[in-house]
């Protein structure tokens, strides 16, 4: 029997197969949701800048570290999201503090309201803030609203902090609410979407187009080490904003990021908006797993709203108990399949099964997948 560990050794490169500790798998799990990590035009350009301008500049953005590299990516960045400005950083967790220290340099709040089931980068960047922070319950608008009402005092304003996409419960955040409730109390809302980015939303802006989202006091922070294939954080929004990200501790304390990743970066953001046909795909096979998961009486929050325009590419679910889930686990790994078993933030106690499918399955992978779940299920049934 495979015992369950945390960590395994991935020898190779990412895909819809992996080689795991010397055995191959099929895999549905990671972020890699349109398999840019291992596009040939990706690593070429990764390849190339390398040669061309070396590992990184070797001094921070603020003195002499901005390359023409970062600033193409920047700009390619503004137009993806149609926002004036965009910064890159070092990686994605640094978003989330990176943002709000700005947000707070600007005066735009007082105290922090905190999705609890926020990502662990979202959480340490409210407290490295050293503003007060008021934790509610995971998207849960009546718990926010009375939170407000107990702690926020009068002249003061909120920002409601959130993930767009939970990654580890597959379920958006209301942004809408959020909004609502931030511009009644004079605030503004932040969200790291480091999932939803490029998957989600008509131009695959995530998850607060996925959601109509669009507001001047909405500021997002994400990732491109996800459906973009690169690697680092990024903050979208106005001019003034940004500049405050830039000129910021975070920026001005870390070395310049490595050219490799800034030029991945530009040429997987190039291929997500040259190939919405990706996504296309990706919705479809997203679309095809829930509803083979559904006949197996799994059900999620990814099925498809056509007003969204597009569905979650992961499915999340508990089945009898932790002990129960990590022989469900452990036997799609003797099988050559591999899902995750996690107790990542967000997940319930005990953990939950997780499934990640990207825009490169077949759908005979996937079918494979549900017929040896089903005989898990058979042999586990709780
Ligand atoms: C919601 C969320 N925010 C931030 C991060 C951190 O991004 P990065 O890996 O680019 O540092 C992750 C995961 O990697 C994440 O899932």
């Amino acid at each position: 029997m495979t015992s369950h560990r945390q960590h395994h050794i991935m020898e190779g490169r990412p895909g819809t197969t992996v080689i795991l500790d010397g055995k191959k798998y099929l895999y549905f799990a990671g972020t890699s949701y349109f398999q840019l990590h291992t596009h040939t035009d990706v690593i070429q350009a990764a390849v190339d800048a390398t040669h061309k301008f070396g590992m990184g500049s070797a001094t921070t953005r603020i003195m002499s570290g901005t390359t023409p590299l970062l600033q193409s990516l920047e700009e390619k960045l503004a137009n993806y999201f149609n926002t004036e400005d965009a910064v890159y950083l070092p990686s994605g967790y640094l978003s989330s503090l990176a943002g709000l220290k700005a947000l707070d340099d600007l005066g735009l709040y007082d105290i922090i309201f905190l999705d609890e089931g926020s990502h662990y980068s979202l959480v340490e960047g409210a407290i490295a803030t050293g503003k007060p922070v008021v934790y509610f319950r995971n998207r849960d608008l009546h718990d926010l609203e009375s939170k407000i009402s107990e702690h926020l005092d009068s002249g003061k304003c909120p920002v409601i902090a959130t993930d767009g996409l939970f990654p580890v419960i597959a379920k958006l955040a209301p942004i809408r609410d959020y909004l609502d409730l931030a511009i009644k109390h004079q605030g503004v809302v932040w969200v790291d979407d480091a999932h939803g980015v490029g998957i989600l939303g008509a131009h695959g802006r995530g998850t607060c187009e996925a959601l109509g989202a669009r507001s001047d006091k909405i500021y997002l922070g994400a990732t491109l080490s996800k459906a973009f294939g690169a690697y680092g954080g990024i903050i979208v929004g106005p001019g003034n904003f940004i500049n405050k990200v830039r000129t910021g501790s975070v920026m001005a304390g870390s070395s310049s990021p490595l050219n490799a990743a800034v030029a991945a970066a530009i040429k997987g953001l190039e291929l997500v908006q040259e190939n919405p046909g990706m996504r296309k795909m990706l919705w479809t096979n997203a679309h095809y797993l829930i509803e083979n998961l559904g006949q197996l009486g799994i059900t999620s929050e990814s099925k498809f709203i056509p007003e969204m325009h597009g569905t979650i590419p992961i499915a999340s679910f508990s089945s009898g108990g932790a002990k129960n889930m990590k022989l469900i686990h452990n036997y799609l790994m003797e099988e050559g399949i591999y899902i995750q078993y996690t107790d990542y933030k967000g997940a319930e106690p005990g953990g939950v099964l997780r499934i990640v499918v990207s825009s490169s399955h077949k759908k005979v992978e996937i079918v494979r997948l549900t017929s040896a779940l089903t005989e898990a299920f058979r042999l586990f049934s709780s």
